[in-house]
């Protein structure tokens, strides 16, 4: 599949470091009109393969802009996003704080991934001085969460508080400390989603990859389209989005942070460690 390459001097930086890290070096934006989208907000990346986009800031307008069939990396340039981001990489972070930080920043990643994106149902509403017309949440079309176990509980731990109305699918998947390949040890996940459900799946680290696209899979074949997931996650390297741009194009993901490298071990660097372990104290 082909790739457009947004006119910018920001774009096409190999992935390395220079590229994702820190993204704070890229200019600050503010909302501009999608004629000014190529101006300083898209950062394209590209291993030699099928390039993917990451977007610091969205607009509905910027949106429009965006091509369905390339798929999307958003780090929202969000002040506490990077305050939490800090306090997950604190090596001296004690474990009920780890886990608070990561429910946190699922909660403002949540917020920023559903802009847009839930449906809304209108109609009018007594108020004490008169009649307002107002807009609710669709309750009739809960938002299916799957968190990836064991990380994804403490990451979606705020998604029932932030939305309306949720379903949550639980999903146990590990990694193999040798061989870095993912087991599924649990699988919640419905025989069939409903026609037009919308899905995040919540996994704090995005590192080879492995466990994000096991987890699509399993989704994918209960009749969810790309167009109908998004990532939620707190730190994602290239690896892992490598390969979930080459196999799932029009996804969304939504991250704190990117990093550059991923160790032989399997771990983000400069990263958090090990997001499952600092959130439970094991
Ligand atoms: C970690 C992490 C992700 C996965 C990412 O889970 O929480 O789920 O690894 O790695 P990958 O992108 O290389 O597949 P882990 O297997 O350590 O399980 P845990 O959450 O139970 O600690």
């Amino acid at each position: 599949m082909a790739f457009r390459i947004y006119n910018s001097p920001l774009l096409n930086p190999p992935i390395s470091s220079a590229a994702l890290h820190p993204p704070q070096r890229l200019p600050a934006p503010n909302p501009l009109p999608c004629s000014n989208i190529n101006n300083s907000k898209i950062l394209g990346v590209n291993s030699g393969k099928r390039r993917f986009v990451s977007v610091r800031v969205q607009t509905t307008t910027e949106m429009r802009a965006m091509p369905e069939d390339r798929m999307l990396v958003f780090v929202p340039p969000h002040p506490l996003i990077k305050h939490w981001i800090s306090v997950l990489r604190n090596e001296q972070t004690p474990c009920p704080i780890f886990k608070n930080a990561m429910a946190e920043l699922g909660r403002l990643l949540m917020y920023e991934a559903s802009r847009d994106w839930l449906p809304t149902i209108g109609g009018e509403i007594q108020s004490p001085m008169g009649v307002a017309s107002v807009e609710f949440i669709d309750p009739r079309e809960p938002v299916s969460i799957v968190p990836i176990l064991r990380a994804g509980l403490a990451l979606a731990e705020h998604a029932s508080s932030i939305l309306p109305a949720t379903k949550t699918y639980h999903l146990g998947i590990v990694r193999d400390e040798e061989t870095l390949q993912p087991t599924v040890y649990l699988n919640k996940l419905p025989e069939k989603f409903p026609e037009g459900s919308r899905v995040f799946v919540v996994d704090p680290m995005l590192a080879t990859g492995g466990t994000v696209v096991a987890a699509l899979e399993l989704i994918k074949e209960r009749g969810i389209d790309n167009k109908q997931i998004k990532v939620i996650s707190a730190i994602a390297a290239p690896p892992a989005l490598q390969k979930l741009s080459d196999k799932f194009p029009g996804l969304h993901v939504y991250a704190g942070i990117l990093d550059p490298t991923v160790n032989d071990k399997g771990l983000i660097l400069p990263g958090l460690g090990d997001a499952g372990d600092r959130s439970f104290g094991t």
